[in-house]
Formats: structure tokens, sequence, C-alpha cells
């Protein structure tokens, strides 16, 4: 009896010692599941196009790939019409007068994935993760990749007397982040924007923080100490994100600005700038539902800092 409750036990132990290793594989960086080969997005595909009246061709999961044979394939081109003649955007296509030169820094225009060089078809360039169900730039200014850059801010969540709060059934402590929620989805997200030409991600970083999430409020030395200390990065690559077409898309590079003892941005009152509608202190939990894929991101964080999640 007492041989069977061991090997029981045992037996027990293997299980869940295999279904850690499961768990401790499928809360892989996301960088290892956004690949292209590996990842196929949601977002952008079989729905309609934001802000227009253009609807995706349909693409089901397993002909995502440009591997994978779809000869019907047909997707609608469509750029929206403000995007031509704007600073930030490209020309309307690549001709005598604009030859981007692809997969490289084009002037201060930085064209380099981080997924490694793209392929240029009839002329532009192809979505690396696959087929979106629709052609042309949408609501992009760049063919190809869009620079953005998100700071993934957090502190520990505390209770009045200031000692820290932990999860009732995981026992870990729990992490809150700033979240803004966007005007265009209404989805909450990492405050973060695109990098304009030249500007180096860890300025981008900083002033999209100030601007969406403190509305431009200098709040002086202490914030540019904080993103001066330097953030670790957790992420940077393609972004599932609902504006992405075959020949433009968004890639970001998320970068974690933790407060640890809560003394110095985790002060912060926020005010939402005018490309948010809120913006709070958000507990980070595995039910999070954010912008794009945020949620991995920001659960990298939670894993790297062994909190709730
Ligand atoms: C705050 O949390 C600490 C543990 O982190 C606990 O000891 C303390 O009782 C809590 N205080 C209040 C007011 O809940
Ligand atoms: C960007 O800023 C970081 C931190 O200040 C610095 O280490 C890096 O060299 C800068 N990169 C460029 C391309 O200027
Ligand atoms: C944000 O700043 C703008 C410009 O300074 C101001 O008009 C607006 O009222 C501010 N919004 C909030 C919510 O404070
Ligand atoms: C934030 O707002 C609260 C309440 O209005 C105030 O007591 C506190 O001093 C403010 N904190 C900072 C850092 O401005």
């Amino acid at each position: 009896m007492t041989s069977l409750i061991a090997a029981v036990s045992w037996s027990l132990h293997l299980v869940l010692f295999v279904l850690g290793l499961i768990t401790a594989t499928s809360s892989e960086m996301i960088a290892a599941i956004v690949r292209p080969g590996i990842f196929r997005h949601v977002m952008c595909r079989n729905n309609l196009y934001p802000r227009s009246g253009v609807l995706r061709y349909p693409v089901p999961d397993e002909l995502v790939y440009w591997s994978e044979d779809y000869g019907e394939y047909c997707p609608p081109f469509y750029t929206a019409p403000h995007i031509n003649g704007q600073v930030w955007a490209d020309a309307p296509l690549p001709s005598e007068t604009f030859k981007p030169q692809w997969n490289q820094l084009d002037g201060n225009v930085n064209r380099v994935s981080y997924h490694g060089a793209y392929h240029i078809k009839d002329g532009l360039p192809r979505n690396p993760i696959g087929r979106t169900g629709i052609s042309g730039r949408g609501l992009l200014g760049r063919w190809g990749p869009n620079h953005a850059a998100d700071p993934i801010v957090t502190r520990w969540k505390r209770n009045d007397s200031g000692g820290m709060v932990s999860d009732s059934k995981t026992g870990k402590n729990i992490l809150q982040m700033v979240a803004i929620q966007r005007q265009d989805n209404k989805l909450w997200a990492i405050p973060g924007g695109m990098v304009d030409p030249g500007e180096n991600v860890s300025v981008t970083l900083k002033r999209e923080f100030t601007e969406e999430a403190l509305n431009f409020t200098d709040k002086g030395l202490m914030v540019e100490e904080f993103f001066k200390s330097g953030g670790v990065q957790v992420y940077s690559g393609y972004v599932d994100d609902f504006r992405n077409t075959d020949n433009a898309w968004i890639e970001t590079m998320a970068l974690n600005f933790h407060d640890q003892d809560g003394t110095k941005v985790g002060q912060l009152n926020l005010t939402a700038g005018d490309d948010a509608m809120n913006v709070r202190w958000t507990d980070m939990d595995g039910s999070l539902k954010l912008h794009a894929n945020h949620a991995d991101m920001v659960k990298e964080v939670a894993i790297r800092l062994n909190a709730h999640w």
C-alpha cells in the first residue's frame, strides 16, 4: 500500500514536472512565438479595415503564409486618402522620384525589419508574417516596416500602508502597468507610438509616455532620470496590429521600465493625452485584454519579475 502511494505520488510529481515544463514552454518569450513561419497573425485578417468600408479578402488560418498556395487570393488595394501628402508618410507608390532603399536605413527612415530581409514583390515590400487580405498601405505611413516603441512602465501594487499586494490564488505579488485607452478601437494598450525618422528609440519611449500618459506635462528631472536609467528590452519585432496590410506593417521595440520601490514614476498622477481617452495604473493579470499583441509583451514582464499573471 505504501509503495502504491509512493508510486502514485511519484507519478504525480512526474506529471507536475512535465506540466511545469509545458507551462515553461508555452510561457516562452514572445520573441520565440512571433516569428515568420511560426506565427499566424489574427488581428489583421478577416475583418473590415479600420476607418474604411474596405473588407479584407478572406485569409483562413492555413493560408496565412506566402508559401501556402492560394491561387484565388485577390486582396483589394487600399491606402487611406488622408495619408498622401503627410510629412510622415511615403509617396503613394514607388516611382522615378520616390525610390525607397528597402531593407536598409534610407536617409533617416529606418526600412530595416527586425525579422531580417523582407521580400519585394512587384516593387513593394511583402509582409513577413503572411497574407492580410488587403494590399496598399491602409492607415500606415510607410511601405514595409513602420517602427514603433512601447514603454511598459511598471510598479508593484501596494495597499494603504505601502505593503505589497499578492494574488490570493498564485500567491505572487501583483504588478501594475501604465495603460492607456486608445481612441481608435477603445482598447487598453501600452502608451507607445511611432518612432520619428532619425529618432533614437529611447527618445520615442519617453516622448510617447509623456504625451500619452502625462498629457505633455513636464514632471521634471524625475521622469527624465527614470527613463535614462535604462529599460529592459522585452521584445523587438512584428506587432499583430489591425492596421497591417500585405505591404505595410508595424514592428515595435518594447522596453520595461520598472519602479521597484514605487518612489519614482510609480507616484505620478496620470493624465490622458489627446491620443488617449483614459490612462490608469492597471493590475497585470492573465485575463488582461489589450490592443494587438500587447498582452504577450506585458506577460513577459510578469514572468521576468516573477509577478502574478
Ligand atoms: C498591507 O500589506 C502587508 C503585507 O504586504 C500587510 O502585512 C498589511 O497588513 C497590509 N495592510 C493593510 C492595511 O492592508
Ligand atoms: C540611443 O540612445 C542610447 C541611450 O541613450 C544610446 O546608448 C544609443 O547609442 C543611442 N543610439 C543611437 C543610434 O543614437
Ligand atoms: C491636455 O493638455 C491640453 C493642452 O495643454 C489641454 O487643453 C487639455 O485640457 C489637457 N487634458 C487634460 C485631460 O488635462
Ligand atoms: C497626486 O494626486 C494626489 C491627490 O490629488 C496628491 O495628494 C498627490 O500629491 C499627487 N502626487 C503627485 C506626485 O503629484
